[in-house]
């Protein structure tokens, strides 16, 4: 078993680089609402807060919102923007919930299985903490990760094509079932050839992380020939399409 991977260290940043554009955040948090069908009373808990991304806009829908991080300094971020919102944090690894058996109507997690030590041990705490018939909420950015300069740094620095953070295999491999249709909403962003090297360099993303410095220089030069070629200009906006999916979950009997 591996062990889980704060976030600690991009709390500085991560508002900045994962923020959703002007007016999707509110989409976003219907979207939640709609495929688990919340009512506004509803006790709802996410693993993997982190700075509130998705609890922010969603907690004005619930009558209650737990939420749980191993990052401390990520929801310190959170906690300065909680004013009025009914979002109570606590700092837990989600393999571990301090938390009462049955308590919850829904749980959300987002971008969150693939940073998890123990996944197993992650989905068993959360089927004991929802009440019976209650739901999980899998949430995930779409899409983002296929475009053309991303394909070239994934190919060279030997990256998985599929973004880790969809994960969608972990909840069906632990006997979790799909229940309803995923409910997606799209939306369009842009980023310089620039910003992404940039953010590369910097390793923003927490699959840059563990990479090594060759591993990160193949996938960089493979993208800076690809500029080259393509005679882009690296301070020209990239349109990207995208999106943001919303599936729903039973727990295994
Ligand atoms: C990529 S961030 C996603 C944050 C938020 N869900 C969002 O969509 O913006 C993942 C968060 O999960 C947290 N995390 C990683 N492993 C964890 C674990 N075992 N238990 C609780 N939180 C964990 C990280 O510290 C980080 O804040």
């Amino acid at each position: 078993m591996t062990q889980s991977v704060s976030f600690d260290r991009a709390a500085d940043y991560y508002d900045a680089t994962r923020g959703f554009p002007p007016g999707i955040e509110q989409k976003v948090a219907q979207a939640f609402v709609r495929a688990g069908s919340l009512a506004p009373d509803a006790r709802l808990l996410e693993i993997g807060i982190g700075t509130g991304r998705i609890a922010l806009p969603l907690s004005p829908h619930v009558g209650e919102y737990v939420g749980v991080d191993i990052a401390i300094a990520m929801m310190d971020k959170l906690r300065a923007r909680i004013d009025g919102h009914p979002i109570r944090l606590i700092q837990a690894d989600a393999a571990h919930l301090p938390l009462a058996s049955g308590a919850f109507d829904a749980a959300v997690a987002v971008h969150v299985f693939h940073l998890v030590g123990d996944a197993a041990a992650v989905l068993r705490e959360l089927a004991r903490v929802l009440r019976p018939g209650a739901r999980l909420l899998h949430g995930w950015n779409s899409e983002f990760e296929a475009d053309a300069l991303r394909q070239r740094f994934n190919q060279a620095a030997g990256v998985d094509e599929q973004p880790a953070y969809y994960s969608r295999g972990v909840l069906p491999a632990h006997g979790w079932t799909a229940d309803g249709e995923e409910v997606r909403l799209t939306y369009t962003t842009e980023r310089t050839a620039r910003q992404f090297l940039d953010a590369l360099r910097n390793r923003i993303w927490s699959s840059c992380w563990k990479m090594t410095e060759a591993q990160l220089a193949a996938g960089l030069a493979a993208v800076e020939a690809h500029i080259a070629a393509e005679k882009l200009d690296l301070d020209q906006p990239i349109r990207r399409h995208g999106g943001f999916s919303v599936q729903t979950y039973r727990p295994p009997v």
